[in-house]
């Protein structure tokens, strides 16, 4: 019996209340999880005009785009549906024609008031406010990506709340049986070293833009250690029969635990 066996108890030798626990945990962390992708989807895609998730919109969202500003990413991509597609176009062609003032009066003015200052206006503190000329231009300047104070922000957020629920996922997945140990270390440090790749990569893609992919391939790296720790430790805690071997080993760590 190797020593890593020692203190391993698996899923089925756990009393049914704790089980009753980690299945619930693991739920509602499976819950968040879907939303949190909804939720990169919503906000990333369409920013390079074509609908689906790309590299592209990455290399947008943290380095900005040398064709459109913000007002017009905003319109591509998370407002798109805040107007009708016409207007859109309007709003659209009037920031690449130049913005001038006249235009803004006689057109732009009235599709803003309509369908955006219920939400962006000078009451509002946390997004742009659209109430005026001036303040519309604002968000017209070029687009030079997510600025650094946000990234900052986003960043202890991410490495805070992911090191929570990958602490989290992984103690529950340590009760998981596998042939070799070594794979069940593999699978729990994956996540944590992809989240300092991911962070650190949002930075270096403002200035080298193929880092996007490494934005892309660590949050997919994260989502696959997440998808087999949940499917895994599911799975054995309510319909898996342990080898025989394996049986007999955890019955003797168990027995060896109790003895002290
Ligand atoms: C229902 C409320 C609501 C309406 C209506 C709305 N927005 Fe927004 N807008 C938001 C919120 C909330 C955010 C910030 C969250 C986000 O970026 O997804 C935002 C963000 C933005 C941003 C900043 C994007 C960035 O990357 O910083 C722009 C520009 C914008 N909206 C433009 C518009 C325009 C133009 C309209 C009208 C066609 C509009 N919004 C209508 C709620 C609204």
């Amino acid at each position: 019996m190797s020593m890593s066996w020692r203190f391993f108890i698996h899923f089925t030798h756990l009393p049914l209340v704790q089980r009753a626990v980690y299945t619930g945990t693991l739920l509602t962390l499976g819950l968040g999880y879907l939303f949190a992708m909804i939720y990169v989807v919503a906000n990333h895609a369409g920013r390079d005009g074509d609908p689906m998730l790309s590299v592209n919109d990455i290399v947008i969202a943290y380095s900005g785009s040398n064709e459109g500003t913000v007002l017009e990413g905003a319109l591509k991509g998370a407002m798109s549906n805040m107007l009708p597609a016409e207007e859109n176009i309007a709003i659209v062609n009037w920031v690449r024609e130049g913005n001038s003032e006249e235009a803004y009066n006689s057109t732009i003015k009235k599709i803003i008031d309509k369908r955006c200052v219920a939400c962006h206006n000078d009451r509002n503190p946390h997004i742009p406010s659209l109430q005026s000329f001036d303040k519309v231009m604002h968000t017209a300047e070029k687009d030079t990506g997510m600025n650094i104070f946000t990234l900052v922000r986003v960043s202890h957020i991410h490495l805070f709340g992911l090191t929570f629920i990958f602490f989290i996922v992984s103690s529950i997945f340590s009760h998981a049986y596998m042939r070799h140990e070594w794979l069940k270390v593999v699978i729990v440090s994956i996540p944590f070293i992809a989240i300092v790749f991911d962070i650190a990569s949002w930075y270096i893609t403002k200035v080298f833009q193929p880092f996007a992919w490494v934005v892309i391939i660590s949050g997919a790296m994260m989502g696959m250690s997440f998808a087999v720790q949940f499917i895994t430790s599911i799975w054995q805690m309510w319909f898996y029969q342990l080898p025989a071997e394996a049986e007999t080993q955890a019955r003797a760590t168990v027995l060896d635990a109790g003895r002290g």
